[in-house]
């Protein structure tokens, strides 16, 4: 099965293609985006082991010229001076305005790949090749580039929309169960903002096993929800807030738990919360936060929070980046299946969070 979704923002689009065996097929569909013959590859040393000869190897046979840069696994890569050692080796290739750089890995490649193709030469054309759920369904789509500073996470960045996402749900066989259900807790955020029956979908399923025999039609279904987001609100100043549900709580937890929670395990306990604050403030229906709970736990989610002190969450989250101008842009949900965005002063969440009844936990 192949499945393609068209991206559209201006002037600009994006191609979506989803295939079993994309990767093995690079040679043949790459040259219709590439205006030259010349690709830089981003990628990490454990992707470039797992993919990279047979890549090089596709591609030089189709008359490329490749040079491969694969930076460090982990976070700390996604940083100033990784991209200016990028730089550093883009001029070192020759690179041109004309040339491509593709993305090949999970989320910290995705955003530092494309930041370095975003300021490069004022901007160099990029593909994103996501390796892991996570960047398949969520940060390999959308334009989101950006590096982390020393003080805090995605400081800076830019919208830079690739030209191609290229999606091959065979990659996810290799991941460990750890990271294939943290990449879940995204697919099921999607469900509840946005769609009832995905959720449904992914209840019935309940299990990584049976998600990965409809791998195509899952990833599809979570990038279209993306795609008409993105596509109204390509510069995160409205609709687009509703893709963070869950990240709220999520980014305070990563941060709290020194990163021993990953952003999806972060994510799912995030959007517990948020369920329970929703039905505490009287927004989201009762039992909403139940069915979360449920479903996080089929897929081996946490939700439960870590034991971080009430106080603390409830600094942490309202130092967020989003929580500028006095205001927090709270997403919660009305019911499974709608999202909406509530505009709270910090008192709002600071009464919720240190009220008893807020996840006084069964721990
Ligand atoms: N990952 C959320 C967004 O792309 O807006």
């Amino acid at each position: 099965m192949s499945l393609k979704l068209q991206l559209l923002f201006g002037e600009n689009k994006c191609s979506m293609h989803i295939e079993r065996g994309l990767l093995s097929k690079l040679n043949s569909i790459l040259p219709e985006y590439c205006q030259t013959r010349k690709v830089f590859i981003i990628t990490d040393c454990n992707v470039e082991k797992k993919y990279g000869a047979r890549i090089n190897c596709g591609l030089s046979e189709a008359g490329f010229t490749v040079c491969t840069y694969a930076a460090q696994p982990g976070e700390d890569s996604k940083s100033l001076a990784e991209a200016s050692r990028l730089y550093d080796a883009m001029v070192e290739f020759g690179m041109t305005r004309c040339d491509t750089v593709l993305a090949l890995g999970g989320g910290v490649v995705g955003d530092l790949a494309g930041f370095t193709a975003a300021t490069f030469l004022r901007g160099v054309p990029y593909i994103q090749i996501p390796t892991t759920l996570l960047a398949q369904v969520d940060s390999s789509v959308g334009g989101k580039t950006a590096v982390n500073l020393r003080q805090g996470k995605n400081l800076v960045g830019t919208f830079y929309q690739p030209k191609a996402v290229f999606i091959d749900p065979l990659v996810l066989a290799s991941l460990s169960d750890r990271c294939f259900n943290s990449g879940m807790a995204e697919v099921i955020k999607y469900g509840l903002i946005r769609d009832e029956s995905l959720l449904t979908f992914l209840e019935e399923l309940g299990g990584r096993d049976k998600i990965m025999k409809h791998a195509e039609e899952i990833i599809w279904r979570c990038c279209g929800i993306k795609k008409e987001i993105v596509e109204r609100d390509e510069r995160d100043k409205g609709e687009r807030m509703l893709l963070n549900f869950g990240h709220t709580f999520g980014h305070a937890i990563e941060s709290l738990s020194c990163y021993e929670y990953s952003h999806g395990e972060s994510v799912a306990m995030g959007m517990y919360a948020a369920g329970v604050l929703g039905e505490l403030a009287g927004i989201t229906i009762i039992g909403t936060s139940e069915r979360i709970k449920k479903v996080l736990t089929q897929y081996a989610l946490p939700y439960k929070l870590p034991k971080i002190s009430r106080a603390e969450l409830y600094e942490r989250v309202i130092k967020d980046k989003k929580n500028l101008g006095g205001e927090i842009n709270f997403i919660l949900l009305k019911n499974p299946g709608k999202a909406l965005i509530h505009k709270a002063a910090p008192d709002f969440i600071k009464n919720l969070t240190m009220n008893d009844r807020f996840l006084v936990r069964e721990q």
